[in-house]
């Protein structure tokens, strides 16, 4: 185990009071990308007592293992307009900073008011793209890890907590 339920509950927690006070009620945007960010943008949303609107995109930037491609297409887009909007992409992990960094670009494209990015975990050792992330919940080091969304082949996004894959 490398991240506990418990310790992610609180770190959401405080979070969500930095975007609440740096946001307002400016009806943000919070863009999930799915399928990872799926229970990180449930309990990030629930911290928020502030005007949102959530909306999902999914991009695909791995294909089967552990390797990145460096390569990211947009499989599924945003279901409304973002701009004047202020966008936070919300997802759970930054490696190598490709996905964030494209997934940003692409939105920026948009005429949006602002774009920031938040992550659950950032393994900053492994960057190759710039990007900035705006929040971050934990800085890890550069291990594969599954749970709170995060899958290998498609298993394990359902485990509450994060765990090392060869700690399973
Ligand atoms: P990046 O483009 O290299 O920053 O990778 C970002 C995406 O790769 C994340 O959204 C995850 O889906 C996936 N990813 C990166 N590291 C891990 C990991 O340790 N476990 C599971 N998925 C990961
Ligand atoms: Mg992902």
């Amino acid at each position: 185990m490398l991240v506990a339920e418990k310790e992610i509950a609180a770190r959401v927690a405080e979070l969500g009071r930095a975007i609440t006070r740096d946001y307002g009620d400016t009806n943000l945007v919070l863009v999930g990308v799915l399928q990872g960010a799926i229970p990180f943008v449930a309990d990030l949303m629930r911290s928020l007592p502030i005007a949102l609107t959530v909306d999902f995109l999914r991009a695909s930037s791995y294909g089967p293992g552990t390797t990145s491609s460096g390569i990211v297409r947009l499989v599924a887009d945003l279901s409304i307009d973002i701009a004047g909007r202020h966008v936070l992409i919300v997802d759970d992990i930054v490696d190598t900073g490709h996905t964030l960094a494209a997934l940003k670009r692409a939105l920026e494209a948009r005429h949006p008011e602002s774009v920031r990015t938040c992550v659950l975990l950032d393994k900053t050792g492994r960057r190759e793209a710039e990007v900035t992330v705006d929040y971050v919940g934990f800085a890890i080091p550069n291990v594969f890890v599954v749970g709170y969304g995060l899958d290998y082949d498609g298993l394990y996004r359902n485990l509450p907590h994060v765990a090392t894959l060869e700690g399973l």
